[in-house]
């Protein structure tokens, strides 16, 4: 990375440690462990999320909305009942993780708001491939996969809150009217890529080493032949297919397109690397149309419980 690179990310890093988000590692790994402890029940669960009062009011207003409720949810244990164990779960990290981003605004076709829908639907998806495909594996929990999709490009997220610079807007404008994948582009204008800030970010955080290397690396991991773990490669093909997913559905389903938010390549349509991915994941045709059916599923429900970020 050259000098300006290390400047813009020294600028961003510095104005996001003077934010709120700089506790949200600590509050969600430390509820990710709570989540994950095979000896855990409701109760230690209700104990855990009742010390953030903000995410409490948020679960209770989603348990009421009419997608779910008939306004008689007053308090965890009711919701915990009525969602079910696997949705609370998901709509705490979730809410841990957005709620100190801003999501007003937008440049080109670019927000932060669509960003993280695209965020939500992929980990709603990783959830349901880790489920249904890597069940037989001992060290796949769905919680560590769906945590991969909505932090994957937190990075970016992170630039458009920090660093909304004319630099910034130059590369989404540049991606936008040239169809160019925006990890092409970022090193030319700012020095740095999302990958790069991924990396610096997770480190920082101290964010577990897998999760890093899918921040730091799901652009370029396959190139990069980098082997940690058969966990990793699990992780980065199912958050690949998950992606895939959200531009294939919308191939499909093009009015709903603009509701899978943002994406910031144009991998609309099978390539080698997709293929790989869902080879390694022993998933045929038969199973991407069954993936594809739990995701609009998955995905009506969010729209139904306003659970997906409504752009200002
Ligand atoms: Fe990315």
């Amino acid at each position: 990375m050259d000098y300006k690179g290390r400047d813009n990310m020294e600028v961003l890093i510095e104005e996001m440690s003077k934010s709120r988000i700089s506790t949200m590692p600590n509050i969600l790994f430390g509820l990710l462990e709570v989540f994950k402890d095979p000896k855990a029940n409701a109760s230690h669960f209700v104990e855990a999320i009742n010390k953030d009062q903000s995410i409490v009011v948020k679960l209770l207003e989603i348990a009421n909305s009419p997608a779910f409720g008939m306004g008689k949810v007053s308090n965890l244990e009711s919701a915990f009942i009525l969602l079910g164990e696997d949705m609370v779960k998901e709509l705490v990290f979730s809410l841990i993780v957005s709620k100190n981003l801003n999501f007003d605004g937008g440049y080109c076709d670019f927000s932060a708001a669509k960003l993280w829908e695209n965020s939500l639907v992929v980990a709603a998806s990783n959830k349901t491939i880790c489920q249904v495909y890597l069940g037989d594996y001992d060290d796949c929990n769905y919680l560590d996969f769906y945590t991969a999709g909505l932090l994957k490009e937190f990075s970016l997220v992170m630039m458009r809150q920090f660093f909304y610079t004319k630099e910034f807007k130059s590369v989404i404008s540049k991606r936008f009217l040239n169809k160019i994948d925006l990890h092409k582009i970022e090193k030319e204008y700012l020095g740095f890529t999302h990958e790069e800030l991924g990396r610096k970010l997770a480190k920082i955080w101290n964010f577990p080493e897998d999760l890093s290397y899918i921040m730091g690396y799901h652009h370029t991991y396959q190139a990069s032949d980098v082997f940690l773990s058969k966990h990793l490669d699990f992780l980065f093909h199912t958050s690949q297919v998950s992606q895939w997913m959200c531009y294939n559905i919308n191939e499909r389903m093009s009015e709903r397109a603009i509701k899978f938010g943002y994406t910031h390549s144009d991998l609309k349509y099978i390539d080698t690397d997709v293929v790989s991915s869902l080879d390694f994941l022993n998933i045929d045709e038969v199973g991407i149309s069954s993936l594809e059916n739990i995701l609009v599923s998955d995905v009506k429900k969010l729209e139904k419980a306003n659970w997906l970020v409504v752009e200002k």
